[in-house]
């Protein structure tokens, strides 16, 4: 093999009479981190190799050799066993030059219609549906836990909050159903996004296509492509399917960010509502009593950077002319990045979760402080064909009431209640309670313990959980 360093170790040789300087070397390679994609670029090369056989474009025996070949760069690469090359820039020429290396001529075949352009278009698009895959997978996992937590803690009342205010009381397992709901619909947007980054850009080439006998058709088919891309300079171009990929990341990153938040909250001595384990808390270096919720904020802080990798993509591709420029290279760490970081995310919250444990002594009791019935006796005039807005006042004025007298809407006669209003009957002590309230929340949707064990059967029997 040709010296590291020298211009003809460049697969591009001809055209050049110098080498290129070191310091442009370390300055344009990316093997460093595209490297990730090996088995990718492989799999990719396999399959145009195939259909260039097909085509009558390599022989049998040059397939076998490529075929063959690849397979012994794949195992080194698994081992640890292969040299990469910095001078050979990227995970692309890497690989075409060891196997030519390795085979010789038929090896320098391989290239025939295809460009890195559409090479690398292919990679990431293969790498990316694995990915959307495994992360639907981690937030199926994710759902599974809040599921077997909302069975385990089924009429454990809760304070809901508006603002960070308490509002109305809820049931614990409708807030963790919640929760679900933002995991679900992040499932079914990397699903969709799949559909887009399931298209095959490999035989688009450089930008125009190619002017040899090639079947695109049949390497979408071979790699399970659902379709080709369309359109060969669109093919060069699009980094849309990544930006999206990652968008879906961001937003995941965000739903995590706010469970993260209320774990910390909820942690505090100041609402006190649950335990997280030991085995997931870091203690203070100087103050001993400390337990502190450090996972929970390293995931919020987190969120940080997969947004930034958004930001990063959209404006790497905002002002670029058509079709590929290198400045497309620059994608590769912030997808990596956006990947790692919303993997371990979605692990460890996972795991987290699993092991807090609420104090149900102290939520109850912050639910049945605050007044939070009150819309409950709101309601219970408009029952009484009081106009609601009229029926908000009513109760306004009994709150304030309360307020004064620092007591809670449980706590007043009946006299005093009928003082506001007449229509006000003993029966209203049943919808005052908590209980009542959250009983009395029967709406599709609504905290009633019916309508959450309803919505938590479903996500048990869409997550396979029923037995
Ligand atoms: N390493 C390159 C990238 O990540 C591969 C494509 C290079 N194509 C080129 N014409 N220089 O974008």
């Amino acid at each position: 093999m040709a010296a590291e360093n020298s211009s003809s170790n460049k697969l591009w040789g001809g055209r050049f009479t110098q080498k290129t300087a070191t310091s442009v070397e370390d300055f344009t390679a990316s093997v460093h981190y595209d490297r990730r994609l090996y088995r990718h670029d492989i799999e990719g090369s396999r399959a145009h190799a195939e259909m260039l056989a097909d085509n009558g474009l390599l022989s049998e025996e040059e397939l076998a050799a490529i075929v063959a070949g690849l397979a012994e760069i794949e195992a080194e690469i698994e081992a640890g066993t292969f040299t990469f090359q910095k001078s050979l820039e990227d995970i692309h020429m890497n690989i075409e030059n060891a196997l030519i290396a390795r085979i010789g001529p038929a090896g320098a075949k391989l290239h025939s219609a295809r460009s890195r352009n559409d090479q690398i278009s292919l990679d990431l698009r293969l790498y990316l549906r694995e990915q959307c895959d495994d992360i639907v997978a981690l937030l199926v996992n994710l759902r599974r836990v809040l599921a077997r937590l909302a069975r385990g803690h089924l009429g454990v009342i809760m304070p809901g909050y508006t603002h960070l205010q308490r509002a109305q009381p809820v049931l614990l397992s409708h807030h963790l159903l919640a929760w679900s709901q933002m995991f679900t619909r992040d499932g079914d947007r990397l699903r969709d996004c799949r559909v887009r980054i399931n298209q095959c850009p490999l035989g688009s080439a450089a930008l125009a296509g190619s002017g040899l006998p090639i079947d695109r058709e049949q390497v979408a088919r071979r790699l399970e492509f659902g379709e080709i891309t369309a359109n060969s300079m669109d093919s060069a171009a699009d980094r849309d399917f990544a930006i999206e990929f990652v968008s879906c990341c961001a937003l995941i990153m965000t739903h995590l960010s706010r469970c993260a938040e209320e774990l910390i909250l909820w942690a505090s001595s100041e609402f006190d509502f649950i335990e997280i384990s030991d085995r997931f808390c870091t203690g203070s270096s100087i103050m001993p009593q400390k337990k502190n919720p450090d996972i929970a904020e390293l995931v919020r802080g987190k969120s940080g950077r997969v947004i930034g990798s958004l930001m990063s993509l959209l404006v790497l591709v905002k002002g670029l002319p058509f079709t590929y420029n290198r400045d497309l290279q620059e994608d590769k760490e912030q997808v990596f990045d956006a990947v790692d970081t919303v993997r371990a995310c979605l692990s460890i919250v996972a795991e987290l979760l699993a092991e807090v444990s609420f104090k149900k002594k102290r939520l109850a009791r912050a639910a049945g402080s605050g007044w939070l019935t009150a819309t409950d006796l709101a309601d219970y005039l408009v029952l009484k064909e009081v106009p609601f807005r009229e029926a908000h006042g009513i109760v306004g004025r009994i709150v304030a009431h309360c307020v004064e007298r620092s007591c809670e809407l449980t706590d007043m006669e009946l006299a005093d209640l009928r003082n506001f209003s007449p229509l006000i009957d003993k029966d209203v002590f049943e919808i005052l309670t908590v209980e009542g309230s959250v009983d009395s929340r029967i709406s599709a949707g609504g905290t009633s313990l019916a309508r959450v064990s309803e919505a938590l059967a479903r996500e048990e029997q869409a997550l396979g959980m029923t037995s």
